[in-house]
């Protein structure tokens, strides 16, 4: 996606250990024009698969996920990270291993949102280890649900996270994927455009 490859080059910088910061439009900041753009694409690679639930994980998948909700007319369920209060229903809960933080945390989605009906599209905003995913899958499988496919903001192709959620057959569709941080450098995937 070639305005989210040049807001990434315009506004992102590389940290040390292979890190993109993006907070001036994705992490901490917000830029809705681009999240919309971001949503009608997701819409887009994703038309006709009868999708009825977007789910992604708090707080940083939110964004995408709500603009990708309202362009498709289905609802967003974000897994939380703490169990709220009000979390008194019955949950899915798994654990997710955090490389960056080093922590394993557990994830959870309550029962009454997910059901055997449902056909679910997944949606973050970096793909890297893959974890988040994968954890998330992990919640749709018991749930009963179809999982659609994975939709990433920005993958993180250098490391294993995508591919191991293709070698389990999953459809992942990242709307743009690094090659390399090396350096301090960004250097996009050449990807062909569908
Ligand atoms: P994984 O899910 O792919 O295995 O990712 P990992 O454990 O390595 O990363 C943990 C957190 O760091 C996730 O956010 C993930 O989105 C984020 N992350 C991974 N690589 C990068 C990167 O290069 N840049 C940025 N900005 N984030 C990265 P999180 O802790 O769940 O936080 P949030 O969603 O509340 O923001
Ligand atoms: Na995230
Ligand atoms: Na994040």
């Amino acid at each position: 996606m070639k305005v989210l490859e040049e807001k990434i080059l315009s506004k992102g910088t590389v940290l040390p250990n292979n890190v993109l910061k993006v907070d001036g439009f994705l992490n901490h900041q917000i830029d809705p024009e681009l999240m919309l753009e971001i949503g009608k694409e997701f819409a887009r690679r994703f038309k006709g698969k009868g999708i009825t639930k977007i789910l992604t994980i708090e707080s940083s998948g939110i964004a995408p996920s709500v603009m990708t909700g309202l362009v498709m007319h289905v609802p967003v369920i974000f897994a939380r990270k703490k169990k709220s209060q009000t979390m008194v229903d019955d949950l899915f809960t798994t654990a997710v291993f955090s490389y960056t933080k080093g922590e394993r945390q557990e994830i959870s989605v309550s029962k009454k949102f997910l059901s055997n009906q449902d056909r679910v599209l997944i949606i973050d905003d970096f793909l890297a280890n893959g974890e988040a995913a994968y954890g998330l899958a992990k919640i749709v499988e018991e749930s009963g649900a179809q999982l659609v496919g994975v939709g990433i903001v920005i993958e993180k192709a250098f490391q294993k996270g995508g591919d191991r959620l293709r070698s389990k057959k999953i459809h992942v569709e990242s709307l743009v994927a690094i090659d390399s941080l090396a350096n301090r450098e960004i250097s996009f995937k050449k990807h062909k455009e569908v």
